[in-house]
């Protein structure tokens, strides 16, 4: 175990999602080599478009291909209209997936309209494990400290589950929504424990505005009311900042 995870502060976020991007093709490539899909576990909000962006640029040059890629998203909204274009299944395939070759069957991400919601989360860790565990973590963070939509609380040990937004969160999403009153109050999350178990895990940060958070993140206690304070005793994380968010560093 690491006493903190390393951060790597780039100029800008377009450096940062190139090294990471080209990083994830070599992977990519090597687990396909050794016989076996490459599974990975995917964010969204707005910090992962620009390495979204640069992994399309990789797979048009030849250098990326999802043929063999199983992907499991960290979350997803409840209570969403089907097709809701702010359902991070709609986010995906507009920002990824429409763009890359990876086979549809491959895809999961929490379904926000299921009925039995327990029922569904165990499956879905029983899907991750099916899989053989999640090779590489992409993360963003919220300004709560969150990774998935693990708020302030969540246990380090909690596995994919309902949760609550706190109301930070909804108040970063209500622009994107249309109002306050549109975001919903509740999600699907992968839990702490879930994320953690990832073999290799990336947390990418933007701006003046998360710089404080990280700090937290990466230099404060290692606690449940900073989630990505976890990540400071996981084996493989590294944070991939600009120079903004790695100010306070
Ligand atoms: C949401 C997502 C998180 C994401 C966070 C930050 O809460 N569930 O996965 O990290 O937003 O969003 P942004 O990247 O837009 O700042």
């Amino acid at each position: 175990m690491t006493e903190s995870a390393p951060a790597r502060v780039f100029a800008d976020r377009t450096e940062a999602c190139r090294t990471l991007a080209v990083g994830l093709a070599e992977l990519v490539s090597s687990i396909n080599a050794s016989g076996r899909p490459a599974v990975l576990g995917l964010a969204t909000g707005r910090t992962p478009l620009p390495f979204y962006a640069e992994l399309i640029r990789l797979h048009r040059e030849g250098q990326l291909s999802f043929a063999n890629v199983i992907t499991f998203n960290l979350d997803e909204y409840l209570g969403l209209p089907g097709g809701h274009p702010e359902s991070y299944r709609a986010f995906m395939q507009r920002e990824l997936f429409a763009h890359v070759d990876i086979p549809l069957g491959n895809v999961h991400i929490p379904d926000g309209s299921v009925t039995d919601i327990p029922a569904h989360c165990t499956a879905y860790e029983k899907a991750i494990r099916d899989a053989g565990g999640i090779d590489f973590q992409l993360l963003g963070i919220g300004r709560t400290g969150h990774i998935g939509f693990n708020e302030p609380g969540s246990p380090r040990d909690s596995r994919t589950r309902q949760v609550h937004l706190d109301p930070i969160t909804r108040e970063d999403a209500a622009p994107s929504f249309g109002g306050l009153e549109h975001v919903p109050t509740h999600a699907i999350s992968m839990g702490c424990g879930t994320i953690l178990e990832a073999r290799k895990i990336a947390l990418l940060a933007w701006g003046k505005a998360k710089a404080f958070i990280v700090k937290e993140a990466l230099t404060g206690p290692v606690t449940d009311q900073v989630s990505a304070s976890f990540l400071q005793n996981h084996p493989d994380a590294t944070f991939y900042l600009d120079a903004e968010a790695g100010a306070e560093l």
